[in-house]
């Protein structure tokens, strides 16, 4: 691992169905992280794809009549070209159909398999095609259903390949303790060890009756069964990525796997174990998330209650949905989103808050000064508010707390509205009595204004840099109050969050 890298990684998603906004919602919570942390010079690499076997995918493309890797193709096709939309920077985009990722696979399965780490045996349970997941007796919804799906569930029972997940119940338990932010926040850290505490059963490897998925190495007859698959991912990318280049040495282990509760269990427990086994690192954290719901339930393509981020883009703009979905629903509970509440904020807050107050910022620089910055000292009151907010959001975000981060830049915002209404600078400026305290004023208010959009470049992508190119601004660095001492040249600006028509 490079001493500056951060690597970042959001779930492979499956293939069965079309993106929706749950899906860009992970990948944009990534895309802010992995934007800040290239803001604090990281050496980033930031990963993201899909998810292409497995059973969900092949009763999906039978039911359409169409070959799995058909599917597979055409919904990639549209996960990848959603990236772009949601201004999404990723580094790369896997698809686990990818030959290279399939050759990785087996040999690192083959690895876990010679370690000693797998044996034959019966299954018997309870399993969910659409989580394409086998649940526990304490898993299962009322009536033996799937708690997700809302499905009854049917029992199952099959010759299997086995990976030995008991065998790691101790070292698991070690982990948790030695590293207490090994997962955030910590109520889902408390699940995953309550899970492992509950004591671990060793985890069905293969299926005989799968067609559509990998081989095992040592048994081709049988195939892999998804999780192996995909969360395998996170590694084998890193091989292919870059054409001859190996960067699994500069980015393994990963520094943040972004992910919803409902894939928790796989990350948390099964991951670190799967790792060890094949003599692989375990990555260094996890950021685990809550539903965005749709009234009252989880929006989802089989419940068919999706948000299509593509419509809501379109009327809104990806910088709007991005600080939509950060500011509404509190990163790391379930919270529910509606258009009505998406047009609130739009207007009070992205319009009026920071539109108006830009706006009116440089216009103001541009009437009354010619555009030009002043040169000044900066206010006693505004740099004691804007003390330490940097670093507060530097630590807010390397704990993946991305609601928080955002309030605390929105403090910024309104504390500089405050400021505009406290100096009245027009009224400074109608017959100059006091032209030191004018540029003071304006030479703060820009200040405050260039601090806290660098601070919004990963939240408002698209606002930023046009904002940042109108206040002359060419580095993104973050930075302090002050550190800036005037004296350039700035535009006006269009506005930056227009009316939307209904
Ligand atoms: N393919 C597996 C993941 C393998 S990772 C090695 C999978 N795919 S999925 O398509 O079902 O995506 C699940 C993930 O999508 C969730 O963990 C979450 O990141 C995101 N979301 C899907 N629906 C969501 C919401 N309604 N709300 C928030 N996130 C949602 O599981």
């Amino acid at each position: 691992m490079g001493a500056n890298s951060y690597y970042v990684t959001t779930p492979i998603y499956y293939v069965n169905a079309e993106p929706h906004l749950g899906h860009a919602y992970s990948t944009m919570a990534a895309d802010v992280l992995a934007r800040h942390m290239r803001q604090r010079g990281a050496d980033v690499f930031f990963l993201t794809g899909t998810d292409e076997h497995g059973e969900p995918i092949e009763t999906a493309a039978e039911r359409e009549g169409v070959t799995p890797q058909e599917l597979a193709d055409r919904n990639a096709a549209k996960f990848e070209e959603l990236m772009p939309i949601i201004d999404v920077t990723n580094d790369f985009f896997i698809r686990t159909s990818d030959p290279r990722h399939k050759e990785r696979v087996a040999e690192i399965m083959q690895r876990v398999y010679d370690n000693g780490w797998v044996r034959r045996g019966i299954w018997e349970g309870w399993y969910c095609p659409r989580c394409a997941d086998f649940k526990t007796e304490r898993e299962l919804g009322p009536g033996n259903t799937c708690p997700i799906h809302e499905i009854e569930l049917v029992k199952q029972r099959e010759e299997n390949w086995f990976f030995r997940l008991s065998a790691f119940q101790a070292q698991l338990e070690g982990l948790y303790e030695e590293r207490p932010d090994f997962v955030v926040p910590e109520f889902r850290r408390n699940e995953a060890v309550a899970f492992i505490k509950g004591g671990l059963e060793d985890v069905s490897l293969s299926r005989p009756s799968l067609k559509w998925g990998l081989p095992l190495p040592w048994d081709p007859e049988q195939r892999m069964y998804v999780w192996f698959d995909a969360l395998l991912n996170y590694v084998t990318a890193l091989g292919f990525a870059r054409e001859g280049e190996d960067l699994t040495g500069r980015y393994w282990p990963a520094d943040l796997h972004v992910m919803a509760k409902d894939i928790l269990k796989f990350h948390a427990v099964i991951w670190p174990a799967l790792l060890w086994a094949a003599d692989l690192e375990v990555p260094k954290r996890m950021a685990i998330h809550g539903f965005l719901l749709m009234g009252e339930k989880k929006m989802s393509k089989s419940l068919g209650n999706v948000l299509d981020p593509f419509e809501a883009i379109d009327r809104f703009g990806a910088d709007a949905l991005r600080f939509y979905c950060f500011r509404e629903v509190s990163f790391g509970q379930d919270g529910s989103i509606s258009t009505a509440g998406f047009e609130g904020r739009y207007e009070t807050e992205l319009a009026n808050d920071y539109g108006n107050l830009a706006s009116r910022v440089l216009a103001m620089v541009d009437r009354y000064r010619d555009g030009v910055v002043p040169v000044a000292q900066v206010d006693a009151t505004l740099a004691e508010d804007f003390e330490g907010a940097a670093g507060r959001v530097r630590e807010l975000l390397d704990r993946a707390e991305l609601t928080q981060a955002l309030e605390v830049v929105w403090t910024l915002v309104r504390r500089l509205n405050r400021f505009v209404e406290e100096t009245r600078p027009w009224e400074l400026a109608r017959d100059e009595a006091d032209p030191e305290r004018l540029d003071e004023v304006l030479y703060n208010l820009v200040e405050g204004l260039r601090v806290t959009t660098l601070l919004l470049v990963p939240y408002l992508p698209r606002t930023s840099e046009t904002l940042l190119a109108a206040l002359a601004e060419e580095g993104r660095a973050l930075a302090e109050l002050g550190s800036r001492e005037g004296g350039q040249k700035v535009e006006r600006v269009p506005p930056l969050f227009p009316k939307i028509e209904s």
